[in-house]
């Protein structure tokens, strides 16, 4: 439970919030690089809370901009995107990607004055196929090194779905394991798994104890329960500063996978899942789902794209004979389960009424986290995790252990055992 004034906190992300200044100091993920073509339609784009264009000029370079002219602001979304700038429908004055006015095409050359002139623009960075923005004012660090973001594109599979609430609450599911084996599991048994299947020991014991621990990069959890005689079956996940997942759904070491819950505005969030090692899987042994991408066709509203065919106003197809008699939800997917449970919370849940579990320790330890590192920005300290590099560290999936050992050894050991990054490349 946290006081409505920390909720508050935690959940606003606007400029001059103390969350959206969090996240302001760190790179976002805010496109594909699939969705804008050199000199195509420019995409409008909502990322904390701000309109934006993105726009690629005729050199491949990818622009962020304010959607209003500052002439007059009119929205640069119905921009022509022509010959190295877009260029505002209204009198005429064009921007490069850095937001410089190249041209004042209304205005005598003697009255011109483009050169003082500049949109308010973003920088950018690509990097096998995501584009990279970075909203704060001061030196962007390095790009983090999120194993699934470092895959090459021609590898790397995209997943992503918006969700009609607020960024926090459906982050807050990727750190809580225990729902796995009810929401999505709860009509498996043992014998659902191969008989090699650790996520069999999930099945047979559906309360696991947890280690926590604090990290570089944010949090960590082990969830652990008994294996085999002699043995420990655990579920390691992350939290990674300031919105970023690793959740154990697929085998340690065969599990490239990242997700950015990266928030729209306050009452929406893009749910980017990255995948980078889709194919390789083997067979029922991963917890990779395909098949996610029930989702509407892509419109060019602000809150248009990547919507799901499942909502509130259906009911998330939930499908009541299904629930009573083959699955525990009844709702169609393990992201419609997500997104149902979710978005019932209301666009921003009320944490003050809550009633945590030791289930829910990962979940109060990462909003402590994330309240420390906000008051620290507004303070003048510096983020934490701003060392791109650290990222590398983070890996996140299941594995069978020696009964004993803690959850930095059982993933110390589990971590140098595996090389993903190589799979990945083969
Ligand atoms: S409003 Fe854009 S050129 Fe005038
Ligand atoms: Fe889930």
């Amino acid at each position: 439970m946290v006081s409505k004034q920390e909720n508050a906190i935690l959940t606003g992300v606007g400029a001059g919030t103390p969350m959206g200044e969090l996240m302001r100091r760190y790179w976002i993920p805010a496109a594909m690089s699939s969705e804008v073509e050199a000199d195509g339609s420019p995409l409008r784009l909502m990322l904390l809370g701000e309109r934006l264009v993105a726009f690629r000029d005729s050199n491949g370079e990818v622009g962020i901009l304010d959607h209003h002219c500052p002439h007059r602001n009119a929205s640069l979304f119905f921009g022509r995107n022509e010959q190295g700038g877009l260029r505002c429908l209204y009198h005429g004055w064009k921007f490069g990607v850095d937001g410089q006015c190249l041209d004042m095409a209304n205005v005598p050359p003697h009255q011109d004055f483009k050169s003082k002139i500049k949109a308010k623009s973003y920088r950018t960075i690509e990097r096998n196929g995501l584009i990279w923005t970075y909203m704060g004012q001061d030196e962007p660090p390095a790009l983090p090194s999120i194993e699934a973001t470092m895959v090459p594109a021609s590898k790397v599979t995209f997943n992503w779905m918006q969700r009609e609430c607020n960024w926090l609450q459906v982050l807050e599911g990727d750190l809580d394991t225990s729902h796995t084996d009810f929401l999505h599991g709860g009509a498996r048994t043992v014998q659902s798994f191969a008989p090699d299947d650790p996520r069999r020991f999930g099945a047979a014991n559906r309360a696991p104890e947890y280690e926590i621990e604090e990290s570089e990069w944010g949090t960590m959890y082990g969830a652990f329960r008994p294996a085999d005689p002699g043995e420990t079956y655990w579920r390691v996940a992350h939290f990674m500063f300031p919105f970023w997942t690793i959740t154990p759904s697929g085998p340690f070491g065969r599990h490239l996978y990242a997700r950015a819950w990266v928030p729209m505005d306050d009452t929406h969030t893009m749910a980017m899942r990255i995948i980078g090692n889709a194919g390789k899987v083997a067979p029922g042994g991963s917890g990779i789902v395909t098949g996610l991408d029930d989702l509407m066709p892509n419109t060019t509203d602000w809150y248009g794209r990547f919507r799901p065919n499942t909502n509130a106003e259906n009911d998330y197809l939930i499908d009541r004979e299904v629930q009573r008699t083959k699955t525990f939800s009844g709702i169609p997917g393990i992201a419609a389960e997500d997104q149902a449970v979710t978005e019932s919370m209301d666009a921003i849940t009320d944490r003050s009424t809550e009633h945590l579990a030791p289930s829910d320790r990962m979940i109060a330890i990462t909003r402590r986290r994330l309240l420390e590192a906000a008051e620290a920005i507004a303070q003048g300290a510096k983020a934490p995790g701003r060392d791109g590099s650290i990222y590398a560290g983070a890996r996140g999936g299941y594995f069978i252990a020696p009964n004993g050992g803690s959850l930095t050894d059982a993933y110390r050991d589990a971590f140098g055992k595996t090389a993903p990054m190589n799979l990945a490349l083969t």
